[in-house]
């Protein structure tokens, strides 16, 4: 692996600026490896809350024509059930940030002290879910939510906290800022868009809980506009996320202000193969363009 794809987000050293998205292959331990063996330079899990929950029934992933729509209801077995899957990533020393979610800030901070009690590097607080109530997108919407949830996350635990945002709201800055101010060590851009698909011979929703989020190539260029206009007003790195599926893409959002970017949905369409050329191809464009670094090319687009 080359040199010059080594980055640094709040602390955590990774060898490459790629990392696994919340959500996708993050449930279990041995699967979270095959992804650190697949090249991630970090790794995020699904969603994680203080009780086990069982979330939608199926139909809950859906393909449409500009990428997948997903409405799981954040089924997961409860964080302090999740030591066991720890241990199997933690062996390989890449970075493992657990996403952790809350019905209240109380929540979000008990979920994040048990977080970092099974071994979790770095948290990522989901108040982006676009549709389960009470959590998710409706606390991070509004920025006085947000900062009572990553005060009481950050007065419990001593590890860097992220905070990954929904694009679903009017003004994404504002958010940002309100999380950053608050102490958030990096800014994840951005979760996905709320929507939904009818079948039209049966007249149905395709999902059982009719909304869900759209990832995928249709998100991009609301998730690099986000991006761009996060990395100008804050202070932190911004993580960028939606709809990269190959080196450019990711490069993009690099231009943009991402100082790493987060693949989810590709993994589906392209297998875990996606992560070495994406590094590859960041790596030669880097190289190709007279730099040093993969820092070097981060928020190059704000100069015009
Ligand atoms: O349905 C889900 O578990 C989705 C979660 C999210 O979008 O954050």
């Amino acid at each position: 692996m080359s040199r010059r794809l080594a980055t640094e987000i709040a602390g955590l050293k990774l060898a490459n600026p790629t990392m696994l998205a919340a959500g996708v292959l993050g449930l279990t331990g041995s699967s979270l490896r095959k992804v650190v063996e697949a090249g991630a330079g970090a790794v995020v899990t699904k969603s994680l809350g203080l009780k086990p929950r069982e979330g939608y029934s199926n139909p809950t992933v859906v393909q449409v024509d500009c990428g997948l729509l997903n409405a799981m209801g954040l089924p997961n077995p409860g964080v302090s059930h999740f030591g066991e899957e720890m241990r199997e990533v933690k062996e390989t020393g890449v970075p493992i940030i657990v996403s952790i979610y809350g019905f209240s800030s109380e929540e979000f901070a008990k979920a994040a002290e048990v977080a970092v009690n099974v071994g979790a590097d770095a948290l990522e607080l989901n108040v982006s879910c676009p549709h389960v109530e009470e959590t998710g997108a409706e606390i991070g919407s509004d920025p006085e939510l947000v900062t009572e949830v990553v005060r009481k996350v950050k007065n419990k635990v001593d590890k860097p906290v992220f905070v990954k945002l929904t694009p679903n709201v009017a003004n994404i800055v504002e958010v940002a800022k309100a999380a950053v101010e608050t102490g958030a060590e990096a800014i994840t851009a951005i979760n996905t868009v709320r929507a939904m698909a009818i079948e039209i011979e049966t007249t149905r929703p395709l999902l059982a809980n009719k909304i869900g989020g759209l990832s995928g190539p249709a998100i991009k260029p609301i998730a690099v506009r986000c991006v761009y206009e996060i990395y100008r007003e804050v202070d932190v790195p911004v993580i960028g996320c939606g709809g990269i599926t190959d080196w450019r893409d990711a490069v993009e959002f690099m231009l943009a202000g991402a100082s790493a970017v987060q693949i989810g949905t590709a993994i589906a369409f392209k297998g875990l193969e996606v992560f070495k050329s994406v590094t590859r191809g960041i790596d030669a464009y880097v190289r190709k363009k007279g730099f040093g670094s993969v820092k070097d090319i981060v928020g190059l687009a704000q100069n015009f």
